[in-house]
């Protein structure tokens, strides 16, 4: 198969936990998700930068896109993947885009545990922990819905192919995505 389809199908599977990420610092803010506490090394358990508004809103935004792909999809042509039987398209879309911020939450529980600070610079964890997250919780969700499904939605839709494009696109894509929510002054940090 020609690479730039492989490229476009990798890139659209993906893009519910994209943009959830992306989302979560435009409508992040306000109620921090540890409630300020500290854990027992006395550092903040997940710190500042984890808000209860962004795990809300940006996973509940990005499943609706989510769901906007699955109707273009059969449109769009070039093998991408719709998200499932369309009354399960959502809770897909939903999955990837949760478990974006599930895993980037999980990264800065780390982070914290090592001693880096709220927006510190960590190469690797920084781009790859939303990416696990959502391939993770997506793999897991699809596993409860294959009897009413079908067929097991997280295999069809991120098969080999697809899996290396995102894994090597991932971080350069990172890096320009941040890098504009920076220049306009969504993001405090370019990484
Ligand atoms: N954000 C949020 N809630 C989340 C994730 C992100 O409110 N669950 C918002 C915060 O405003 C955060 C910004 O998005 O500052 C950028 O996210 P990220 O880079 O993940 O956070 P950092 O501030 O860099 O914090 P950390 O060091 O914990 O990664
Ligand atoms: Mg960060």
């Amino acid at each position: 198969m020609a690479v730039h389809l492989v490229v476009v199908q990798g890139l659209w599977a993906i893009l519910p936990a994209y943009a959830s990420n992306m989302l979560a610092t435009v409508v992040g803010g306000g109620a921090p998700v540890d409630g300020g506490r500290v854990w027992t090394d006395g550092r903040r358990v997940l710190g500042d930068g984890k808000t209860w508004r962004a795990v809300a809103l940006a996973p509940l935004l990005a499943g609706l896109l989510g769901l906007g792909l699955h109707f273009v999809a059969p449109r769009a042509g070039m093998g991408v993947t719709d998200f499932g039987p369309a009354h399960w398209a959502f809770v897909h879309a939903y999955a990837l885009a949760l478990g974006a911020l599930l895993g980037d939450m999980g990264a800065s529980f780390v982070k914290r545990r090592l001693g880096k600070e709220r927006g510190a610079r960590w190469l690797g964890p920084d781009q790859y922990d939303f990416i696990a997250g959502a391939l993770v919780l997506a793999f897991l969700i699809s596993l409860i819905t294959t009897p009413f499904v079908g067929y097991v939605w997280f295999l069809e839709a991120f098969t080999l192919g697809p899996l290396l494009v995102i894994m090597i696109l991932t971080p350069a894509l990172h890096l320009i995505v941040n890098g504009i929510g920076y220049l306009i002054g969504v993001k405090e940090v370019p990484w």
